[in-house]
Protein backbone atom coordinates (compact mmCIF):
# COMPACT_ATOMS: atom_id res chain seq x y z
CA UNK A 1 0.00 0.00 0.00
CA UNK A 2 1.39 3.28 -1.25
CA UNK A 3 -1.82 5.15 -2.14
CA UNK A 4 -0.95 8.79 -1.72
CA UNK A 5 -4.25 9.64 -0.39
CA UNK A 6 -4.95 6.49 1.76
CA UNK A 7 -5.18 8.09 5.51
CA UNK A 8 -5.01 5.17 8.07
CA UNK A 9 -3.92 1.81 8.44
CA UNK A 10 -4.51 -0.58 11.00
CA UNK A 11 -1.75 -3.38 12.11
CA UNK A 12 -2.47 -6.15 13.86
CA UNK A 13 -0.24 -7.89 16.51
CA UNK A 14 2.94 -9.97 15.04
CA UNK A 15 4.29 -12.19 17.54
CA UNK A 16 6.97 -13.44 14.57
CA UNK A 17 9.04 -10.99 12.64
CA UNK A 18 11.06 -11.91 9.79
CA UNK A 19 12.32 -11.88 6.25
CA UNK A 20 15.11 -10.14 3.59
CA UNK A 21 14.38 -6.76 2.63
CA UNK A 22 16.10 -4.26 0.46
CA UNK A 23 15.48 -0.50 1.49
CA UNK A 24 14.86 2.27 -0.82
CA UNK A 25 17.29 5.33 -1.52
CA UNK A 26 19.24 7.40 1.31
CA UNK A 27 17.24 10.91 1.45
CA UNK A 28 20.33 13.00 1.98
CA UNK A 29 22.14 11.60 -0.23
CA UNK A 30 19.51 11.66 -3.45
CA UNK A 31 18.58 15.17 -2.63
CA UNK A 32 22.20 16.41 -2.76
CA UNK A 33 22.74 14.03 -6.09
CA UNK A 34 19.26 16.15 -6.94
CA UNK A 35 21.38 19.76 -6.84
CA UNK A 36 24.88 18.60 -7.66
CA UNK A 37 23.38 17.17 -11.07
CA UNK A 38 21.08 20.60 -11.22
CA UNK A 39 24.27 22.43 -11.45
CA UNK A 40 26.29 19.75 -13.69
CA UNK A 41 27.35 19.72 -17.43
CA UNK A 42 25.79 16.94 -18.92
CA UNK A 43 23.60 14.00 -18.01
CA UNK A 44 23.58 12.43 -14.50
CA UNK A 45 21.86 8.69 -13.67
CA UNK A 46 21.50 7.48 -10.65
CA UNK A 47 20.28 4.36 -9.66
CA UNK A 48 18.23 3.47 -6.16
CA UNK A 49 17.25 7.08 -5.99
CA UNK A 50 14.73 7.55 -3.88
CA UNK A 51 11.78 7.99 -5.17
CA UNK A 52 9.15 9.75 -2.49
CA UNK A 53 7.40 12.96 -1.93
CA UNK A 54 10.35 15.09 -0.64
CA UNK A 55 12.65 14.24 -3.27
CA UNK A 56 9.76 14.97 -6.06
CA UNK A 57 9.28 18.27 -4.66
CA UNK A 58 13.03 18.81 -5.06
CA UNK A 59 13.02 17.58 -8.51
CA UNK A 60 10.47 19.76 -9.50
CA UNK A 61 11.99 22.75 -7.95
CA UNK A 62 15.43 22.00 -10.16
CA UNK A 63 13.29 22.00 -13.03
CA UNK A 64 12.02 24.95 -12.72
CA UNK A 65 15.40 26.79 -12.31
CA UNK A 66 16.40 24.87 -15.53
CA UNK A 67 17.44 21.37 -15.39
CA UNK A 68 15.28 18.64 -16.31
CA UNK A 69 14.58 14.97 -15.44
CA UNK A 70 13.07 11.79 -16.56
CA UNK A 71 12.81 8.11 -15.09
CA UNK A 72 13.51 5.45 -17.17
CA UNK A 73 12.23 1.96 -15.80
CA UNK A 74 15.64 1.82 -11.95
CA UNK A 75 17.01 5.02 -13.13
CA UNK A 76 16.71 8.62 -13.13
CA UNK A 77 18.23 10.83 -15.43
CA UNK A 78 19.05 14.38 -14.73
CA UNK A 79 19.85 16.51 -17.52
CA UNK A 80 21.86 19.87 -15.92
CA UNK A 81 22.21 23.42 -16.32
CA UNK A 82 26.00 23.51 -17.18
CA UNK A 83 26.02 26.06 -14.05
CA UNK A 84 23.81 28.35 -15.21
CA UNK A 85 20.49 27.94 -13.41
CA UNK A 86 17.64 30.53 -14.36
CA UNK A 87 15.08 32.47 -12.31
CA UNK A 88 11.68 30.92 -11.56
CA UNK A 89 9.01 33.16 -12.42
CA UNK A 90 6.54 31.46 -9.15
CA UNK A 91 7.75 30.67 -5.33
CA UNK A 92 9.63 27.21 -5.80
CA UNK A 93 7.66 24.69 -3.01
CA UNK A 94 9.57 22.03 -1.49
CA UNK A 95 6.56 20.63 0.63
CA UNK A 96 7.44 19.15 3.24
CA UNK A 97 11.28 18.77 2.24
CA UNK A 98 13.54 20.98 5.19
CA UNK A 99 16.93 19.54 3.36
CA UNK A 100 15.51 20.78 -0.13
CA UNK A 101 14.88 24.23 1.39
CA UNK A 102 17.82 24.78 3.43
CA UNK A 103 20.26 23.05 0.83
CA UNK A 104 18.68 24.99 -2.19
CA UNK A 105 18.38 28.49 -0.13
CA UNK A 106 22.27 27.82 -0.62
CA UNK A 107 22.67 26.81 -3.77
CA UNK A 108 20.44 30.25 -4.72
CA UNK A 109 22.01 32.47 -2.61
CA UNK A 110 24.92 33.09 -4.75
CA UNK A 111 23.27 33.17 -8.25
CA UNK A 112 21.95 36.61 -9.81
CA UNK A 113 18.37 37.20 -9.10
CA UNK A 114 15.61 36.63 -6.36
CA UNK A 115 14.11 33.52 -5.68
CA UNK A 116 11.46 32.88 -3.05
CA UNK A 117 11.03 29.23 -1.15
CA UNK A 118 8.13 27.56 0.28
CA UNK A 119 6.57 24.84 1.48
CA UNK A 120 3.67 22.88 3.51
CA UNK A 121 2.12 24.39 6.87
CA UNK A 122 4.71 21.93 9.02
CA UNK A 123 8.16 23.45 7.01
CA UNK A 124 6.62 26.74 7.66
CA UNK A 125 6.71 26.23 10.68
CA UNK A 126 10.18 25.46 10.99
CA UNK A 127 13.17 27.39 11.96
CA UNK A 128 15.08 29.17 9.08
CA UNK A 129 16.95 31.70 10.87
CA UNK A 130 19.76 29.53 11.25
CA UNK A 131 20.52 29.46 7.13
CA UNK A 132 19.72 33.12 6.97
CA UNK A 133 22.29 34.17 9.30
CA UNK A 134 25.03 32.34 7.78
CA UNK A 135 24.09 33.61 3.93
CA UNK A 136 23.84 37.57 5.10
CA UNK A 137 26.94 37.51 6.74
CA UNK A 138 27.84 35.94 3.26
CA UNK A 139 26.41 38.85 1.87
CA UNK A 140 23.33 37.45 0.77
CA UNK A 141 19.82 39.85 1.19
CA UNK A 142 17.65 36.69 3.10
CA UNK A 143 14.10 37.99 3.63
CA UNK A 144 12.53 35.14 6.34
CA UNK A 145 8.55 36.07 5.22
CA UNK A 146 6.81 33.77 7.45
CA UNK A 147 6.19 34.44 11.06
CA UNK A 148 8.91 33.90 13.52
CA UNK A 149 11.88 33.07 11.12
CA UNK A 150 10.21 30.99 9.08
CA UNK A 151 9.63 29.89 5.55
CA UNK A 152 9.06 31.86 2.79
CA UNK A 153 12.42 32.64 2.36
CA UNK A 154 13.27 34.93 0.15
CA UNK A 155 16.64 35.47 -1.48
CA UNK A 156 18.04 38.07 -2.98
CA UNK A 157 21.20 36.18 -4.78
CA UNK A 158 24.43 38.12 -5.61
CA UNK A 159 28.32 38.32 -4.29
CA UNK A 160 29.22 36.27 -1.62
CA UNK A 161 32.29 36.32 0.24
CA UNK A 162 33.61 33.56 2.05
CA UNK A 163 33.30 33.12 5.98
CA UNK A 164 34.05 31.06 8.84
CA UNK A 165 31.00 30.10 10.78
CA UNK A 166 30.34 28.16 14.18
CA UNK A 167 26.31 27.16 13.44
CA UNK A 168 24.19 27.47 16.82
CA UNK A 169 23.21 23.75 16.35
CA UNK A 170 24.66 20.86 15.24
CA UNK A 171 22.79 20.34 11.34
CA UNK A 172 23.74 18.90 8.15
CA UNK A 173 21.25 20.94 6.61
CA UNK A 174 23.21 24.10 7.76
CA UNK A 175 26.57 22.71 7.34
CA UNK A 176 25.42 21.86 3.95
CA UNK A 177 23.61 25.32 2.79
CA UNK A 178 26.85 27.56 3.89
CA UNK A 179 29.57 24.76 1.86
CA UNK A 180 26.93 24.97 -1.25
CA UNK A 181 26.90 28.91 -1.21
CA UNK A 182 30.49 28.79 -0.17
CA UNK A 183 30.98 26.99 -3.86
CA UNK A 184 29.73 30.85 -5.28
CA UNK A 185 31.74 32.76 -3.03
CA UNK A 186 35.37 34.69 -3.17
CA UNK A 187 37.61 33.40 -1.10
CA UNK A 188 37.46 30.03 1.87
CA UNK A 189 34.60 29.41 3.74
CA UNK A 190 34.87 27.13 6.65
CA UNK A 191 32.13 25.75 9.17
CA UNK A 192 33.10 24.81 12.46
CA UNK A 193 30.41 22.26 14.06
CA UNK A 194 29.86 22.09 17.26
CA UNK A 195 29.54 18.74 17.09
CA UNK A 196 30.30 16.66 13.65
CA UNK A 197 26.74 15.75 11.50
CA UNK A 198 26.68 13.43 8.28
CA UNK A 199 28.66 14.72 5.85
CA UNK A 200 26.94 13.33 2.68
CA UNK A 201 27.85 16.70 0.59
CA UNK A 202 31.32 16.96 1.81
CA UNK A 203 31.54 13.42 -0.08
CA UNK A 204 29.60 14.00 -2.73
CA UNK A 205 31.33 17.24 -3.76
CA UNK A 206 34.90 15.62 -3.12
CA UNK A 207 33.74 12.48 -5.83
CA UNK A 208 33.24 15.02 -8.46
CA UNK A 209 36.09 16.73 -7.99
CA UNK A 210 35.56 19.66 -5.92
CA UNK A 211 38.09 19.40 -3.50
CA UNK A 212 36.56 19.62 0.72
CA UNK A 213 39.27 20.28 4.01
CA UNK A 214 38.24 18.69 7.26
CA UNK A 215 40.10 19.16 9.88
CA UNK A 216 38.42 17.60 13.27
CA UNK A 217 35.24 20.01 13.34
CA UNK A 218 36.59 22.10 10.82
CA UNK A 219 35.08 21.63 6.94
CA UNK A 220 36.34 24.11 4.10
CA UNK A 221 35.34 24.61 0.55
CA UNK A 222 36.97 27.56 -1.64
CA UNK A 223 34.90 29.07 -3.61
CA UNK A 224 34.60 29.24 -7.36
CA UNK A 225 33.21 32.71 -7.56
CA UNK A 226 30.07 33.75 -8.71
CA UNK A 227 30.29 31.42 -11.70
CA UNK A 228 30.45 28.23 -9.59
CA UNK A 229 32.20 25.17 -9.92
CA UNK A 230 32.38 23.36 -13.49
CA UNK A 231 30.80 20.19 -12.39
CA UNK A 232 30.15 17.06 -15.11
CA UNK A 233 27.47 14.86 -14.86
CA UNK A 234 28.00 11.13 -14.07
CA UNK A 235 26.53 7.83 -12.70
CA UNK A 236 25.57 7.49 -9.00
CA UNK A 237 24.16 4.10 -7.24
CA UNK A 238 22.28 5.55 -4.23
CA UNK A 239 22.88 3.21 -1.05
CA UNK A 240 19.76 2.00 1.09
CA UNK A 241 18.41 4.67 3.57
CA UNK A 242 19.82 3.68 7.01
CA UNK A 243 17.80 5.41 8.52
CA UNK A 244 14.65 3.73 6.70
CA UNK A 245 16.20 0.31 7.55
CA UNK A 246 16.34 1.08 10.98
CA UNK A 247 12.21 0.03 10.96
CA UNK A 248 13.44 -3.40 10.69
CA UNK A 249 16.79 -3.45 12.65
CA UNK A 250 14.19 -2.36 15.68
CA UNK A 251 11.55 -4.61 14.66
CA UNK A 252 13.90 -7.65 15.05
CA UNK A 253 16.30 -6.85 17.78
CA UNK A 254 13.29 -6.21 20.14
CA UNK A 255 11.03 -9.02 19.44
CA UNK A 256 12.78 -12.51 20.49
CA UNK A 257 13.09 -15.27 18.31
CA UNK A 258 12.82 -13.00 15.07
CA UNK A 259 15.20 -12.51 12.59
CA UNK A 260 15.81 -9.69 9.88
CA UNK A 261 18.38 -9.38 6.82
CA UNK A 262 18.63 -5.90 5.43
CA UNK A 263 20.64 -5.31 2.03
CA UNK A 264 22.35 -2.68 0.65
CA UNK A 265 22.20 -0.02 3.60
CA UNK A 266 24.20 2.96 3.58
CA UNK A 267 26.87 2.62 6.41
CA UNK A 268 28.43 6.55 6.86
CA UNK A 269 29.66 6.28 9.88
CA UNK A 270 27.74 9.60 10.96
CA UNK A 271 24.50 7.88 10.33
CA UNK A 272 24.64 4.51 12.22
CA UNK A 273 24.71 5.01 15.47
CA UNK A 274 21.75 3.46 15.85
CA UNK A 275 23.73 -0.30 15.76
CA UNK A 276 25.84 0.82 19.13
CA UNK A 277 23.05 1.96 21.08
CA UNK A 278 21.23 -1.42 20.25
CA UNK A 279 24.04 -3.13 21.30
CA UNK A 280 24.40 -1.33 24.41
CA UNK A 281 20.74 -2.60 24.91
CA UNK A 282 21.39 -6.40 24.40
CA UNK A 283 20.82 -6.87 20.78
CA UNK A 284 22.42 -8.82 18.03
CA UNK A 285 23.47 -7.12 15.01
CA UNK A 286 26.02 -8.54 12.52
CA UNK A 287 27.00 -6.06 9.35
CA UNK A 288 28.77 -7.68 6.49
CA UNK A 289 30.08 -4.58 4.56
CA UNK A 290 29.85 -4.74 0.56
CA UNK A 291 32.65 -2.69 -1.27
CA UNK A 292 31.07 -2.59 -4.85
CA UNK A 293 29.68 0.97 -4.25
CA UNK A 294 30.10 3.47 -6.30
CA UNK A 295 27.98 6.03 -4.07
CA UNK A 296 31.34 7.28 -1.79
CA UNK A 297 29.76 5.38 0.53
CA UNK A 298 29.85 2.71 2.99
CA UNK A 299 26.86 0.14 2.64
CA UNK A 300 26.48 -3.26 3.49
CA UNK A 301 24.13 -6.05 4.77
CA UNK A 302 22.53 -5.91 8.51
CA UNK A 303 21.34 -9.55 10.59
CA UNK A 304 19.40 -8.84 13.07
CA UNK A 305 18.21 -11.65 15.46
CA UNK A 306 15.69 -10.64 18.25
CA UNK A 307 16.33 -10.90 21.80
CA UNK A 308 15.67 -9.37 25.37
CA UNK A 309 16.74 -5.74 25.53
CA UNK A 310 17.68 -3.77 28.94
CA UNK A 311 17.45 0.15 28.85
CA UNK A 312 19.59 2.57 28.10
CA UNK A 313 20.90 7.05 29.07
CA UNK A 314 21.61 8.52 25.33
CA UNK A 315 22.92 11.48 25.33
CA UNK A 316 26.10 13.80 24.08
CA UNK A 317 27.39 14.14 20.58
CA UNK A 318 26.19 10.69 19.66
CA UNK A 319 22.58 12.18 19.31
CA UNK A 320 23.74 14.33 15.82
CA UNK A 321 24.38 10.81 14.71
CA UNK A 322 20.83 9.20 15.89
CA UNK A 323 18.96 12.19 15.22
CA UNK A 324 16.04 10.64 12.94
CA UNK A 325 15.99 7.29 14.78
CA UNK A 326 15.21 8.57 17.96
CA UNK A 327 11.90 7.98 17.71
CA UNK A 328 12.78 4.18 17.49
CA UNK A 329 14.80 4.56 19.88
CA UNK A 330 11.78 5.01 22.40
CA UNK A 331 9.80 2.27 20.92
CA UNK A 332 12.73 -0.07 21.50
CA UNK A 333 12.73 1.37 25.18
CA UNK A 334 9.44 0.78 25.67
CA UNK A 335 10.16 -3.25 24.58
CA UNK A 336 12.74 -3.36 27.21
CA UNK A 337 13.30 -3.99 30.35
CA UNK A 338 13.87 -0.87 32.98
CA UNK A 339 14.10 2.42 31.65
CA UNK A 340 15.51 4.46 29.03
CA UNK A 341 16.81 8.42 29.55
CA UNK A 342 17.37 10.18 25.83
CA UNK A 343 19.27 13.87 27.31
CA UNK A 344 20.52 16.50 24.57
CA UNK A 345 17.92 15.93 22.03
CA UNK A 346 16.11 19.51 21.85
CA UNK A 347 16.27 19.54 18.32
CA UNK A 348 13.73 16.75 18.02
CA UNK A 349 11.25 19.76 18.95
CA UNK A 350 11.88 21.45 15.52
CA UNK A 351 11.68 18.72 13.43
CA UNK A 352 8.58 17.49 11.12
CA UNK A 353 7.06 17.75 14.20
CA UNK A 354 7.94 18.04 17.82
CA UNK A 355 8.70 14.62 18.31
CA UNK A 356 9.38 15.15 22.05
CA UNK A 357 5.70 15.65 21.99
CA UNK A 358 4.38 13.32 19.75
CA UNK A 359 6.29 9.96 20.41
CA UNK A 360 5.64 10.79 24.23
CA UNK A 361 2.01 11.23 23.22
CA UNK A 362 1.81 7.88 21.23
CA UNK A 363 3.28 5.94 23.67
CA UNK A 364 1.66 7.03 26.21
CA UNK A 365 -1.72 5.81 23.77
CA UNK A 366 0.04 2.88 23.93
CA UNK A 367 -0.16 2.09 27.15
CA UNK A 368 3.58 2.73 28.16
CA UNK A 369 4.77 5.23 31.01
CA UNK A 370 6.89 7.90 29.48
CA UNK A 371 7.45 11.32 30.03
CA UNK A 372 9.02 14.35 28.33
CA UNK A 373 11.82 16.01 28.96
CA UNK A 374 12.76 19.35 27.70
CA UNK A 375 15.65 18.27 25.78
CA UNK A 376 14.64 14.64 25.58
CA UNK A 377 12.04 11.64 27.13
CA UNK A 378 12.54 8.90 29.74
CA UNK A 379 10.42 5.50 28.85
CA UNK A 380 9.50 2.66 31.53
CA UNK A 381 9.88 -0.46 29.48
CA UNK A 382 8.28 -3.78 29.36
CA UNK A 383 4.39 -2.44 30.46
CA UNK A 384 1.97 -4.45 28.04
CA UNK A 385 1.80 -2.25 24.66
CA UNK A 386 -2.28 -1.93 24.64
CA UNK A 387 -4.01 -2.41 21.37
CA UNK A 388 -7.63 -1.18 20.52
CA UNK A 389 -6.13 2.05 20.27
CA UNK A 390 -5.11 4.93 17.78
CA UNK A 391 -2.16 6.96 16.84
CA UNK A 392 -1.89 10.42 15.33
CA UNK A 393 0.91 10.84 13.04
CA UNK A 394 1.23 14.54 13.57
CA UNK A 395 2.04 14.63 9.98
CA UNK A 396 5.41 13.49 10.79
CA UNK A 397 6.72 10.48 8.54
CA UNK A 398 8.46 8.69 11.60
CA UNK A 399 6.11 8.94 13.96
CA UNK A 400 3.61 6.58 12.09
CA UNK A 401 6.34 4.46 11.14
CA UNK A 402 7.98 4.01 14.24
CA UNK A 403 4.44 3.36 15.96
CA UNK A 404 4.20 0.31 13.47
CA UNK A 405 7.25 -1.10 14.72
CA UNK A 406 5.41 -1.09 18.20
CA UNK A 407 2.07 -2.39 17.36
CA UNK A 408 3.32 -5.51 16.24
CA UNK A 409 3.73 -6.43 20.15
CA UNK A 410 0.76 -4.80 20.87
CA UNK A 411 -2.27 -6.87 22.35
CA UNK A 412 -4.52 -5.92 19.78
CA UNK A 413 -5.21 -4.38 16.70
CA UNK A 414 -3.48 -0.27 16.31
CA UNK A 415 -4.93 1.82 14.30
CA UNK A 416 -2.83 4.72 12.44
CA UNK A 417 -4.41 7.76 11.50
CA UNK A 418 -2.56 10.57 9.03
CA UNK A 419 -0.44 8.24 7.28
CA UNK A 420 -0.41 9.73 3.94
CA UNK A 421 3.16 11.61 5.40
CA UNK A 422 4.89 8.07 5.20
CA UNK A 423 5.14 8.49 1.32
CA UNK A 424 7.53 11.78 2.33
CA UNK A 425 10.38 9.16 2.82
CA UNK A 426 9.30 5.35 2.57
CA UNK A 427 6.19 4.83 0.24
CA UNK A 428 7.04 1.14 0.23
CA UNK A 429 6.77 0.94 4.14
CA UNK A 430 3.39 -0.98 4.58
CA UNK A 431 4.26 -3.76 1.78
CA UNK A 432 7.89 -4.08 3.50
CA UNK A 433 6.17 -4.35 7.01
CA UNK A 434 3.87 -7.22 5.15
CA UNK A 435 7.25 -8.63 4.15
CA UNK A 436 8.45 -9.03 7.50
CA UNK A 437 5.07 -11.04 8.16
CA UNK A 438 2.69 -8.18 9.62
CA UNK A 439 -0.83 -8.22 8.81
CA UNK A 440 -1.57 -4.55 7.98
CA UNK A 441 -5.17 -3.46 6.10
C1 LIG B 1 19.38 15.93 7.06
C2 LIG B 1 19.88 16.35 8.25
C3 LIG B 1 19.17 16.23 9.52
C4 LIG B 1 18.07 15.19 9.45
C5 LIG B 1 17.24 15.31 8.21
C6 LIG B 1 18.09 15.22 6.96
C7 LIG B 1 20.16 16.16 5.83
O1 LIG B 1 18.60 17.47 9.84
O2 LIG B 1 17.23 15.28 10.60
O3 LIG B 1 16.28 14.26 8.18
O4 LIG B 1 19.81 15.61 4.76
O5 LIG B 1 21.14 16.94 5.90
P1 LIG B 1 19.49 18.60 10.61
O6 LIG B 1 20.72 18.73 9.83
O7 LIG B 1 18.70 19.87 10.61
O8 LIG B 1 19.67 18.04 11.99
Amino acid sequence: MSAPDRQSITVFPCPRVAGSLTVPGDKSISHRIVMLAALAAGTTVVRGFLRSADCQALLDAMSRLGASYVFDGDELRIHGTGGTLRAAAEPLDLGNSGTGLRLLAGLLAGQPFTSELTGDASLRSRPMRRIEDPLARMGARVELLGEGGCAPVRIVGGRLYGIEYTPPVASAQVKSCVLLAGLFAEGVTTVVEPTPTRDHTERLLTAMGVPVRTEGTRVSVSGYGSRGPRLAGRDWVVPGDFSSAAFWIVAAAATPGARVEVHGVGLNPRRDALLGVLTRMGASIKVEEDRRSNACERLGTLRVEGGALTGVEVGGPVIADLIDEIPLIAVAAALARGRTVIRDARELRVKESDRIHSVVDNLRRLGVNAEERPDGLTVEGAAEIRGQVSIDSYGDHRIPMAMAILALSATGPVRLDGIGCVNKSYPEFWDHLRKVGAYAE
